[in-house]
């Protein structure tokens, strides 16, 4: 009897040390196992079997040139320039061929992306986690930051549409009646001219929408605007970064003039079933905590769910009495397609946001 308890309390004693390792390991540490371990795996001459054992688990960053900023998404972002991981799933999927003509030691990847830079979570790095800091730009939002180096001149113009259009809407609304860009226009509301730098995307779209639901007693007019109006608007904006003059000085401004965007090299589509397997085999899964996301992408600025929450759109307390999971699921991917002519924005989420975002709501009842 004994004996088996002493085994037992072993055991447990192991099963325990073994938990506690496992979970101090950090999130990228995962991602980085996996990388090396696939990296050995697809090696084909001796030489790249060399180098894959040569690499070290280590937090990895990129020290920007000019003003030193650091940036350590390639900590997780690992594979963006190894032609080897063109299917397989994020953090491990090389890059587009777009940094073959913006290298990440000059450009890094939130001068595109947007997000924290220096941070090592996932959803401390994308700017998604409990605090609104500095999200990825997502979708169409990412033209403001091409647009921010190369205006309109050097990149074909379905590159930068979006943020011609919401400068031109600033222009027929009179916005600059009460406000200044650029040392021009009126004085009633605040100076804009780097409001990009201090506001999200998803802020300025709900103060766009209703200046009163984000701030309280807010005297700027309501403006009569469709979704992908207010979404330009908040695209322009977006472009008003205080990082303008720094970019002239470094020298990051476009001055060549692209004939056509670069052609995404990556002929390979991968299966999603592939795909899947890959995750779960890699120990690459990652997943998202709905309730921390419902935060993280903004739905809490015009979204209530009992007490706290803004007042933009409606609350979303009960909110799975009314639309079921795959209603939800439908309104989240294209808020158009369910609510036609509403002002719910397009916040292009994927797809494990979505089923993370109705998992949580489905539980609103
Ligand atoms: C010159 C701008 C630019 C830079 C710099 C850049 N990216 Fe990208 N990235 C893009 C664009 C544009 C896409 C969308 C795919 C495409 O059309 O190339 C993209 C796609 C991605 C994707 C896949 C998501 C999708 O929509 O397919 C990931 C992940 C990513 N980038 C991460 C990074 C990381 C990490 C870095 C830094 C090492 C970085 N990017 C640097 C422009 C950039
Ligand atoms: C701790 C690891 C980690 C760090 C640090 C990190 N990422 Fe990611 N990134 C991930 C994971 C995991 C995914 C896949 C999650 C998903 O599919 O939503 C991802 C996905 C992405 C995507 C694709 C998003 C989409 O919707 O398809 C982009 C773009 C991206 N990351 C950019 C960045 C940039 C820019 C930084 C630095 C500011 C960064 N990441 C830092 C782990 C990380
Ligand atoms: C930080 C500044 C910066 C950002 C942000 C940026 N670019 Fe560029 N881009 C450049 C510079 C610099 C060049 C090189 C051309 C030159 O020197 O005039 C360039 C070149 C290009 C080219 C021409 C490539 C070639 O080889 O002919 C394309 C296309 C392009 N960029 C698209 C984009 C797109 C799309 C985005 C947004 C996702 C973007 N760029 C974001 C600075 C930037
Ligand atoms: C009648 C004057 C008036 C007009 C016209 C006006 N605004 Fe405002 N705006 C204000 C006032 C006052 C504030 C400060 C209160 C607030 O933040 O809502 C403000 C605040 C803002 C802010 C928040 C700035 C920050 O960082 O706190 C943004 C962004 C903004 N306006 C954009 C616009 C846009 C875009 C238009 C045109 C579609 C516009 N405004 C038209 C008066 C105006
Ligand atoms: C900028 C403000 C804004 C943001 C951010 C926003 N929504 Fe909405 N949402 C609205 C508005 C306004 C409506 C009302 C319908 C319409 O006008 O399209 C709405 C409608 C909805 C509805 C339907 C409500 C009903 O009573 O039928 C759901 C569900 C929803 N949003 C979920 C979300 C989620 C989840 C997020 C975050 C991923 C989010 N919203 C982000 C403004 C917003």
């Amino acid at each position: 009897m004994e004996k088996w308890l002493g085994a037992s309390g072993l055991v447990l004693t192991l099963v325990l040390v073994w938990t506690v390792w496992d979970a101090s390991r950090q999130e990228w540490e995962r991602y980085q196992e996996a990388y090396y371990r696939l990296a050995l795996q697809l090696a084909e001459t001796g030489a790249h079997q060399e180098w894959a054992r040569g690499l070290r688990r280590e937090i990895k960053q990129i020290q920007l040139k000019g003003d030193g900023a650091v940036e350590r998404c390639v900590t997780c972002h690992l594979a963006y320039d190894n032609p080897m991981f063109q299917d397989f799933p994020e953090p491990l999927r090389t890059h587009s061929s777009i940094l073959e003509s913006h290298p990440v030691e000059r450009f890094g990847c939130v001068s595109c992306h947007g997000g924290e830079g220096r941070a090592v979570t996932t959803l401390e790095g994308h700017g998604e986690g409990e605090i609104l800091a500095k999200p990825l730009l997502r979708g169409k939002y990412m033209q403001a930051t091409c647009y921010h180096c190369h205006g309109v001149e050097t990149l074909p113009a379905q590159a930068t549409a979006a943020v011609v259009r919401g400068r031109q809407l600033v222009n027929r609304y009179f916005c600059l009646g009460c406000h200044k860009i650029d040392g021009e226009g009126g004085e009633e509301g605040p100076d804009l001219s780097t409001v990009g730098s201090h506001r999200s995307w998803q802020w300025l779209y709900a103060h766009t929408l209703r200046p009163q639901g984000v701030v309280a007693g807010s005297t700027m007019p309501v403006f009569a605007l469709r979704r992908d109006e207010i979404q330009d608007i908040s695209i322009y904006l977006m472009t008003l970064l205080e990082t303008r003059d720094r970019l002239r000085y470094l020298p990051l401004l476009a001055k060549r003039v692209a004939e056509e965007m670069p052609s995404d090299k990556r002929e390979v589509k991968p299966d999603p079933k592939e795909l899947e397997r890959r995750k779960r085999e890699s120990g690459i899964e990652f997943e998202y905590d709905g309730k921390a996301l419902f935060h993280g992408a903004g739905c809490v600025l015009c979204h209530a769910i009992g007490i706290t929450g803004g007042e933009v759109g409606p609350t979303l307390t009960f909110i799975a009495r009314k639309r079921d999971a795959e209603n939800l699921e439908r309104l989240l991917r294209d808020p158009e397609e369910i609510l036609p002519g509403g002002k719910m924005p397009q916040l292009y989420l994927n797809d494990l946001q979505i089923q993370a975002l109705v998992r949580y709501l489905s539980t609103r009842r």
